[in-house]
């Protein structure tokens, strides 16, 4: 049995199985600083609007602060059996600061606390994650660059489809994961607001200023109603969502890079760094860090998963399920960091292998389709018929065991007289490649825009 923490009503002893299923210092302690900075905006607020005096705030700003260092020196261990950061914290200030601790808590309930705690957790991380995302939209375009005329099968269906080159493809990548900032901005500016002050769940009869607070702990103003701010946890839903589409994204990456790094495809050579070994077969080299990224996209969908469902059905306000709001997301902002640190180096420092790159464009008849446009612009043919012929010259190609770029203009008239000389310069693949400029395509130039736009953006940025 162990004692009763924060009640003043239950007189016996709580049960030891209740204290160890109730307790959330074990993992909300990594909220520390956050409480802290909420309770010296607090304690500042309730002396500004004379609610306390100034000897009071004055005792009690030092122990948050003494608190705060006892915590980092590891002086004041956080494994002891108060409930809560919120609880051990203002016992270790009630220690300190003897009667002026007990005034930390007047006009405010564990129910805002825990909410602007959660909330500053949230949106620093938000932040966090944004600043790592435009990192590696900046390396990423940084190797696009350079790859602006390297020749790489572009795919449907994971079957060759037409060539297009490895900085456009990179630049998928970059749209992606610029969408993916834009939506951890856009959700860091929504969620911009403070809960602190809502108390339990219907404001306080003290005379407390929101707006003091919100403003000093750097929120644009108060939330405006207090039922919902106790209760809200949309903020802490919206960062797991985001999270998972951005590892939604990672792991498509990841998984072409695990293709990519097979002897079978070869376009890549992962970094001797970031590449592990085989316990048995001493000739291996695994991708092991795609394989995790691809795989942790899976924990932080769970992550989204189970936090929509502790919510689903919650009447208001506040109720204890809610404790089950945090352990996911610090494991699923731990993971999104990681994978944007370990990806960022990761790809800056792996080969891209351009002649295998190349050579694999040899594979397919990627410019058949340039033959059938060709067929439609100059000769007015219907799309149709020249969708069919240019079947026969694929089949010729194939019968002849070359790729439809190396056929020479005699083959091809054989086919069709109509076919003009033209047409075989049409159908290399840097050529096809570079016919397709229409605006967001793969040709050269087009990709060299795409570049330039990505880059003026990441200035405004940052
Ligand atoms: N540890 C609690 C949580 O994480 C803090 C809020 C407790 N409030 C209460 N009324 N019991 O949700």
């Amino acid at each position: 049995m162990s004692k009763k923490i924060a009640s003043a009503r239950i007189s016996t002893q709580s049960s030891a199985l209740l204290q160890e299923l109730n307790q959330s210092l074990p993992f909300d302690k990594v909220l520390y600083q956050e409480d802290i900075k909420g309770s010296l905006s607090h304690s500042k607020m309730l002396y500004k609007q004379g609610i306390i005096s100034k000897e009071d705030y004055k005792s009690i700003k030092q122990a948050l602060k003494q608190t705060r260092d006892e915590i980092k020196s590891g002086k004041f261990s956080l494994d002891g059996d108060d409930e809560d950061i919120h609880m051990a914290v203002e016992g270790r200030v009630t220690q300190i600061a003897g009667d002026s601790g007990k005034r930390l808590h007047t006009a405010r309930s564990r129910n805002d606390q825990v909410a602007v705690d959660f909330r500053l957790y949230v949106q620093k991380n938000t932040l966090n994650i944004a600043s790592l995302l435009l990192e590696n939209i900046k390396t990423f375009t940084k190797i696009a660059s350079k790859h602006t005329e390297t020749l790489l099968p572009g795919m449907t269906h994971l079957q060759h489809a037409q060539p297009i080159n490895f900085g456009y493809h990179l630049m998928a990548y970059v749209s992606m994961f610029k969408r993916d900032y834009e939506r951890f901005m856009d959700a860091y500016n929504r969620n911009n607001l403070s809960p602190l002050g809502c108390a339990a769940l219907a404001g306080t009869p003290h005379n407390i200023n929101r707006e003091m607070t919100a403003k000093e702990l750097g929120f644009k103003a108060p939330t405006l109603n207090c039922l919902d701010s106790t209760s809200d946890r949309d903020f802490a839903l919206d960062i797991l969502y985001n999270i998972s589409t951005m590892m939604m994204h990672i792991s498509r990456l990841s998984e072409e890079l695990i293709l990519w790094s097979s002897s079978e495809f070869g376009f890549v050579t992962l970094s001797d760094a970031h590449a592990t070994g085989s316990s048995i077969m001493p000739q291996k080299k695994n991708p092991d860090i795609p394989e995790l990224l691809r795989g942790k996209s899976g924990r932080v969908y769970g992550n989204l998963i189970s936090l929509l469902t502790v919510m689903k059905s919650l009447p208001l306000a506040y109720n204890k399920d809610m404790q089950e709001d945090k352990e996911g997301v610090f494991d699923s902002v731990r993971t999104a960091t990681l994978s944007l640190k370990v990806l960022n180096e990761m790809v800056d420092m792996m080969r891209v292998n351009s002649d295998k790159m190349k050579s694999a464009c040899m594979i397919g008849h990627l410019s058949a389709t340039d033959l059938a446009d060709y067929l439609v612009r100059e000769i007015n043919m219907p799309f149709r018929d020249a969708y069919h012929i240019t079947g026969s010259v694929v089949n010729l190609a194939e019968k002849k065991g070359v790729d439809i770029s190396q056929l020479n203009i005699q083959d091809l008239q054989k086919i069709d007289k109509r076919i003009g000389e033209g047409v075989v310069a049409l159908l290399d693949n840097k050529a096809s490649m570079n016919a397709r400029n229409s605006q967001g395509g793969t040709a050269t130039s087009e990709t060299k825009k795409q570049i330039k736009s990505m880059k003026k953006w990441i200035k405004r940025e940052k």
